[in-house]
């Protein structure tokens, strides 16, 4: 059973997927299922798939084919050549959480993004082949394989018909890729697909011949075909023409890591989600922890006393991030302190109602406007559930595509802290725990999140927007669990967002003015930021009910049956 709440059709082109031509196209906003469903930044990919769960594959076959796919149709966040995190639960009771985050190259080390006064150089960290580190996505789709029923060479077919035959680009994108071509021309060594001698506009066809022949070589080779061989060749060579640091050594080593899940209770649910190099899961787990006994859905959803609490909480999760948070096979992270109910409840200690705590006072940082990473939803007939976050960092990472393969490297080192104190990109300050090492990995906040309700998924969501995306999984999962909001208005009602440094609250369009007004006299300042996250969800409401929404922020759409 299949119906379509919201349905927009933005494109109308002759050709059919069977056709040579680009693929024509459908937003779907909304969707109900009753066998698989799958959520996406793009409607090609999540599109690529339902093709391969129609073709007798399960949720991660979807996971991966999906991914594979928005490498292709979704460039700014969609990668080869950038990193994420998968978490996922299957049937038979078993979780796992795969990491496969960038690493920094051997040769990196602790300053070097700092001028010779010891100041950052902020241009550095996050433009350009010194941006990028060792990237991991291909690691974790061949890491996410043994969980699949398909060959990998079936689920990157779409994409790579997607890369050959070409996507008509929407309007959004082509304003993305117009805003970025004085950027791919000043970066890159070799001529690329981004750039054409005129701007792009809606309905342009984008062909990507190189990326296509590096997609089939992973095809035929598996990881080999990536961190080893012509395009691992390509990739350094691509560093040496820039002067970058990955090397040949730095590729071969990689490896994707399969880890267990962070899990814990909220509210007699089970919420399962990413641990460490993530600081998602804690921060998740710290929130959720510190509101969980108050009884806000008595105080009522957007309530000046609600979202005091959370912004409260926020501040909290953030400080401790800042303080503590690192890759754990570097620094030793107090984690089982940090998810502690009694340290939790300490943190609250000194919590006024009604009166704003206040930050330590240190420079604000810039906030880039940015939702360039990605996330994806699948949920299969047999009940696995996969959640994917995924990115580049910046849009387009750092602009760089690798000459004659095609993909676009990630900015992801510019997510260490570059110096204790400093901001980065986000805002965000770290310390010695997110400080650069050679092969390690950069804190991230990317929260792919799965619950669970009498042990069977309930919902399965994640969000890009950088610093955001733990307060954005923070409210989805209070919008859903604690004042249950139905799975359109949990992911599109407006949020808000407080990350301890800078000490204020960013609020999205469409924020109650009533309730900024309450907050104001409690001594909250406020800045109006666009949008905040671009969350996926797909809730399972019973058996064979899956209700999959896809964030109304963007280009995002669901796929299913
Ligand atoms: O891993 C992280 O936390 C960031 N690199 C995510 C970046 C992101 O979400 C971009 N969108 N705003």
């Amino acid at each position: 059973m299949r119906s379509l709440i919201f349905l927009l059709t933005i494109l109308s082109f002759g050709a059919t997927a069977q056709q040579t031509g680009p693929e024509r196209y459908t937003i779907t906003k909304r969707l109900e299922a009753g066998k698989y469903a799958v959520v996406s930044a793009h409607p090609l990919a999540s599109k690529a798939g339902a093709e391969v769960m129609k073709a007798g594959g399960n949720a991660f076959d979807a996971a991966i084919a999906t991914q594979l796919a928005l490498a292709v149709v979704y460039p700014e966040a969609g990668n080869l050549g950038g990193g994420g995190f998968l978490v996922a639960t299957l049937p038979n009771g078993k979780k796992i959480a795969i990491n496969y985050r960038e690493k920094a190259p051997g040769k990196a080390h602790r300053d070097m993004y700092l001028d010779s006064s010891g100041q950052p150089i902020v241009s550095k960290s996050l433009e350009g082949h010194l941006a990028a580190g060792v990237p991991g996505t291909v690691a974790g789709l061949i890491a996410t394989l043994p969980y699949a029923k398909l060959p990998l060479a079936r689920l990157v077919v779409p994409a790579i018909r997607l890369a050959e035959q070409g996507y008509i680009i929407t309007a959004a994108e082509a304003r993305g890729l117009n805003r970025a071509r004085a950027s791919f021309l000043k970066l890159n060594t070799r001529p690329v697909a981004f750039v054409k001698d005129t701007d792009w506009k809606e309905g342009d066809t984008l062909v990507q011949k190189d990326l296509a022949r590096t997609l089939k070589l992973i095809a035929e080779k598996g990881a080999a075909g990536f961190y080893e061989g012509e395009t691992a060749q390509k990739v350094v060579e691509e560093m040496r023409r820039g002067g970058g640091i990955i090397s040949a050594e730095d590729l071969k080593a990689y490896h994707a890591e399969i880890l267990q899940p962070l899990q814990f209770k909220f509210r007699g649910y089970d919420v399962i989600t990413m641990p460490l190099p993530s600081s998602g899961g804690i921060g998740l787990r710290q929130m959720l922890g510190m509101v969980e006994n108050q009884p806000m859905e008595d105080w009522g959803f957007h309530n000046p006393k609600s979202v005091q609490l959370m912004i409260e909480a926020e501040r909290r999760a953030y400080a401790d991030r800042a303080q503590f948070l690192g890759d754990p096979h570097f620094v030793k992270v107090p984690v089982d302190t940090l998810i502690d109910k009694n340290y939790l409840a300490r943190r609250m200690a000194d919590f006024t109602p009604g009166l704003a705590s206040l930050s330590a006072r240190v420079p604000a940082g810039q906030i880039r406007e940015s939702d360039q990473t990605t996330h994806l939803s699948v949920v299969d007939a047999a009940g696995n559930a996969v959640a994917v976050t995924t990115t580049l960092n910046g849009g387009y990472g750092c602009d760089v595509v690798v000459g004659g393969a095609g993909f676009l490297l990630n900015n992801e080192m510019d997510d260490f802290s570059v110096k204790p104190g400093a901001p980065n990109m986000y805002g965000l300050v770290g310390n010695e725990a997110n400080a650069i090492a050679p092969g390690k990995r950069m804190l991230s906040s990317m929260t792919p999140t799965i619950v669970l309700k009498d042990k069977k998924p309930l919902l399965v969501t994640g969000t890009p927007g950088g610093a955001t995306i733990i307060t954005s999984l923070f409210q989805t999962l209070v919008n859903a669990l604690v004042f249950n909001l139905d799975a359109d208005q949990t992911v599109n009602a407006p949020k808000f967002h407080h990350q301890w440094l800078p000490d204020v609250v960013y609020i999205e369009k469409g924020f109650p003015d009533p309730v900024k007004y309450s907050l104001e006299r409690m001594g909250y300042k406020f800045t109006s930021r666009e949008s905040i996250g671009r969350t996926e969800l797909i809730k399972i409401t019973g058996k064979n009910k899956l209700e999959a929404v896809a964030d109304n922020r963007g280009d995002d759409s669901a796929a299913g049956e």
